[in-house]
């Protein structure tokens, strides 16, 4: 619930900021994750980059807190539909900062690069 607020007060904060900032020239800045994320998943994804990810499903070891489908759940929930129930930025989230997610959270941060990450995003959206 904390957390919340200071997110919606960091969001407002961002937001005042962005409005008083519109004159000003703005900056090339460095692209964040996101950028690149929702940059490389823009339009048709390769079916290899797919593939990649449903490896690291195996190699990172998520399959030792998810199932994909079916059963009982493991320590985390199973994955089935996670690309429809989450958005491209809170798969992101999950992977890479999960206790800004859920404070107490067992689900390790994702310690691949980038390329690694988008390969496991754009097969979690098949899912
Ligand atoms: C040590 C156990 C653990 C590992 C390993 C783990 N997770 Fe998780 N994960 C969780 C838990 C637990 C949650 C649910 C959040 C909560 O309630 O704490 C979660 C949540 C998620 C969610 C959000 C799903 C939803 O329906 O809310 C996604 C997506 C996810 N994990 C993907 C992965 C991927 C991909 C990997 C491998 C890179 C991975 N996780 C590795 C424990 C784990």
């Amino acid at each position: 619930m904390t957390l919340r607020i200071a997110l919606s007060t960091l969001f407002s904060l961002c937001l005042v900021l962005a409005a008083c900032g519109a004159d000003e020239p703005v900056a090339p800045s460095r692209p964040t994750a996101s950028t690149i994320v929702s940059e490389a998943l823009q339009g048709q994804v390769d079916q290899a980059v797919i593939d990649r990810g449903a490896g690291l499903y195996k190699t990172k070891k998520c399959f030792g807190c998810h199932l994909i489908k079916g059963g009982k759940p493991l320590i985390g929930p199973n994955l089935e539909g996670v690309g429809q129930r989450m958005t491209v930025a809170e798969l992101e989230g999950w992977l890479r900062h999960p206790k800004q997610m859920k404070p107490r959270t067992l689900m390790p941060a994702f310690d691949g690069g980038d390329d690694e990450l988008i390969a496991m995003i754009a097969w979690l959206r098949t899912l």
